[in-house]
This record gives C-alpha cells, structure tokens and sequence, in this order.
C-alpha cells in the first residue's frame, strides 16, 4: 500500500511582543505545508495579536505565495505590479532602475492596504529579504484600542457613518500624483462603515487611513477635517507598535483591525530595503 506523505503537526510558541499586540511565533518553517491544526492555531494566533512576527524564515517567491494562500484567496497587485512576472507577489523596494538605492520608500503614511476597494485586504505578509542595518521599520496603530478609547459618546455618533476611501484622492493628496483614468475606473471611491465590525472577532475598529478622504453625506470639508481629527487621534503612539526588522522576518498583519506605515528613518539612498509582499482578499466591511 502506497501512502502519501502527509504534513505532520508543528507545535510553535506564541511570545507577545508588545502589550497591545504583536507577537513572535517561535518554532514553525515557513516552507512546509502546515496541518490544519497548526494553520488553525496561527491563524488564532494571528486574531489575537493582530501582528504576527516569524523570525529567520527564508521563502522564495512561490514558497511566499503558497504559505499565503494557505490563509485565503491571493490578491492581485493594481498599479506597481503592472507587467511584473508574478503579479500575486509585490516586490516593495527602494531600489531604482539601476538597482541602487533611489533614495525614498513608499507607504510612509498611516493606511490600510488596499481600504478603497469593496473587499479590503484581510491580511498582508511582508517577508524582509534585503534590510538596512538599522531602521527602515514598520509601524502599526490599533484601530480597536483607538475605537475603545473613545468616550460613550463618540462612538454613539459614529453609527451608521461611512467613510469614503478613495484611491484617487490619497495618491492625489499624497504626492500630488494624478491618477490614470484606467486606474481611476478601475478603483472608484469607495464608501464603508466608519467604526466596523471584524468579521471574526466581533469586535469594532476605526476604518481609517490614507485612502480615507471624507465622509458620506456631509460636505467634504467637514467630512474631510473630521477624519483627519480621528486618524490623529487614532495614531497616538499609546495605539502603536513599532516593528525593528531583522532579516528573515515574515509579518503577517490584520487590515481589518489595524492601519500601519513604514518609517523612512534609516539612508535610503545609500542601503536597500527589500522586500515581498502578498495579500489576502478580505470581505466587504459591515
Ligand atoms: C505595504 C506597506 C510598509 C513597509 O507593503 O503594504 O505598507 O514598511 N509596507 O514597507
Ligand atoms: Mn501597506
């Protein structure tokens, strides 16, 4: 009788990293396949500290895709993956052209990935593969502690509020960047619920971030001052976690809970960062 050989179980240790969130998962290889009772209990892990930090994990690109996919359904990359060879995995870099540090990194302002489509990223995995010797890290808020901060009655005037995010309006406030008409067709502004819910979790959260402009059915300047009023709020350092990358990490971060930013304080014109980026499609926000 043939048998096929079968993942066996990986037991892991889960040791905080913060009193907030994150946590070190100690003791798994990224590059086997996982049982369904280790999958289950990473992925429990993960709702519980909304930050995941494996350490000394070395995935190639397709190893990346297939410990991602072992989570849910792959997202496809919009505008800087175009023509890339494999579009489900994002190169995030500051190389140039030539291969040589460019000078600048992106994403350095608060933000949920991919918060202006109708089904928001759930999760994003971001594997360091070239790291400067010190900085370059990434810092992640918790729109749960934010939204339980905030007084009985705050939160009473946020039901039934929707937030537009829009694609268009963050690269346009950003960097002043004019967005193509292809990508604006194919990314309209979006609206969703200022203080949702997760999905699995049952708890709320502040929708928030870079993609968020206005909200819905007020005049954009109120709308628009109020939700830089909340993401200031919400973005406290007291809601934050600051990731220092060592090479080898593979994080794994809840978007549905949590906005985050890289922080552009080391030489980036003079060290690389590099690093692999896939994600998963999450559900409409309720
Ligand atoms: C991202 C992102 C932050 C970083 O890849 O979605 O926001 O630190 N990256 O590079
Ligand atoms: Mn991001």
């Amino acid at each position: 009788m043939s048998m096929t050989a079968k993942p066996e179980a990986q037991s892991f240790d889960v040791r905080p990293l913060s009193p907030l969130m994150a946590a070190e998962v100690v003791g798994l290889d990224l590059r086997r396949p996982l049982d369904t009772a280790t999958r289950d209990a990473v992925y429990d892990a993960f709702l519980e500290y909304q930050v995941l930090v494996f350490r000394e994990q070395t995935l190639g690109k397709e190893e990346q895709i297939a410990f991602t996919e072992q989570f849910g359904t792959l997202e496809e990359h919009m505008a800087r993956n175009r023509g890339a060879e494999i579009a489900l995995l994002h190169v995030v870099s500051n190389l140039g052209p030539d291969g040589k540090p460019a000078g600048k990194i992106g994403s350095t302002g608060w933000h949920s990935d991919k918060s202006f489509r109708p089904l928001p990223s759930l999760a994003t995995f971001l594997h360091a593969v070239t790291m400067p010797p010190n900085g370059g890290d990434t810092c992640f808020a918790n729109m749960y502690a934010a939204y339980e901060a905030l007084p009985a009655a705050e939160k009473a005037a946020l039901e039934g509020v929707r937030v537009v995010h829009s694609w268009e309006h963050s690269r346009l406030h950003k960097d002043g960047y004019k967005v193509p008409e292809e990508d604006r067709i194919a990314a309209p502004p979006m609206s969703h619920p200022l203080a949702r819910t997760h999905p699995e979790t049952g708890r709320k959260s502040l929708f928030l971030g870079g993609h968020a402009s206005h909200l819905d059915g007020m005049s954009f300047d109120e709308g628009r001052a109020k939700v830089i009023a909340l993401e200031e709020f919400a973005t406290a350092e007291r809601f934050t976690y600051r990731h220092k990358w060592r090479k080898g990490d593979m994080l794994m971060w809840d978007n549905r809970c949590l906005v985050h930013r890289a922080d552009q304080n080391f030489d980036a014109a003079l060290f690389p960062r590099v690093l692999h980026r896939t994600c998963l499609r999450g559900t409409a926000p309720a």
